[in-house]
């Protein structure tokens, strides 16, 4: 048995001596309640603008927008409704918001529409305000994140245009065309927790960009304490015969 020391797998799937083996993934409560307050603390801030209010109070400068939309009104757009995606989904309800989801295959969740693969996709970021994107990096994802979602994205929104937030793998996004859409108003603003390159270069524009919000791949943790925990239940498990959990699909590679 492989196992990963993380959430994701990516890292182990392009390994090309990977043994015929199953691989097992963490999953952890505490990493996902974090992934959960990272994407309900960022969707908080675009909604309540926080990031202009923290600029205005360098200015010194008293203006009060009176016109903020309430939660109800934004949709949230949740690409994948795995362990992450759904929890995020559930807490931003409970937020008020309006969400709904995006997976491979059909799901069901209370009290949110949900779409699934290629033809579901259109129609679900067509409603969507802001992209959440909790999927995991695939040959199928890489590079999902690109001007193609984004001009898809809706434009008839309370928050004057679709923002995206990206927690899932650096690799799922095109950077140059976020960019590009951010300065040619196809996209508002971007929370982004991963990148095409980490540590991000200081020269990367994405720093310095006004409506980027860079935060340095920690929107989730595993804690050592609960992966060696996990490992120790998995070895448990084996040695019985019982089943193993949280075990990895290798043909859809997460
Ligand atoms: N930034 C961080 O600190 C951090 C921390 C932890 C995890 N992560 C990332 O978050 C990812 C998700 O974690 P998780 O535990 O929620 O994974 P998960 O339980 O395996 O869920 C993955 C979800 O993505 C969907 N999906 C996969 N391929 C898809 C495709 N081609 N089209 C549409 N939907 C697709 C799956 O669809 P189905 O439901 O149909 O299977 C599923 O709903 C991880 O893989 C990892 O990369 C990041």
């Amino acid at each position: 048995v492989l196992f990963s020391l993380g959430a994701g797998v990516d890292h182990l799937m392009g390994d090309p001596k990977l043994p015929n083996v199953p691989i097992v993934r963490v999953v952890d409560e505490d990493l996902t309640n974090r992934m959960s307050e990272y994407v309900v603390l960022h969707c908080l801030m675009h909604l309540r603008q926080q990031r202009r209010y923290d600029e205005q109070q360098r200015r010194r400068e008293w203006f009060d927008d009176r016109f903020q939309p309430a939660a109800r009104e934004v949709r949230v757009g949740v690409m994948g409704l795995g362990v992450l995606g759904q929890d995020a989904a559930r807490k931003l309800r409970v937020m008020g918001f309006d969400v709904a989801g995006w997976s491979r295959s059909p799901r069901r969740a209370e009290g949110m529409e949900t779409f699934s693969g290629g033809e579901g996709l259109t129609p679900f970021l067509a409603r969507t305000d802001i992209l959440v994107c909790l999927l995991p990096l695939t040959e199928i994802t890489r590079g999902i994140l690109n001007r193609s979602i984004f001009e898809r994205l809706a434009r008839d929104g309370r928050l004057g245009g679709p923002i995206i937030i990206n927690a899932g793998r650096g690799a799922l996004q095109v950077e140059t065309d976020i960019l590009a859409c951010l300065d040619e108003g196809i996209l508002k603003a971007a929370t982004l927790d991963v990148f095409e390159k980490e540590p991000l270069p200081p020269d990367s524009p994405l720093w310095s960009h006004p409506a980027v919000t860079v935060t340095p791949h920690n929107s989730a943790m595993s804690s050592p304490d609960t992966i060696a925990e996990q490992i120790a239940d998995q070895v448990r498990r084996f040695e019985c015969g019982e089943e193993l959990r949280n075990v990895v699909d290798p043909r859809a590679g997460y």
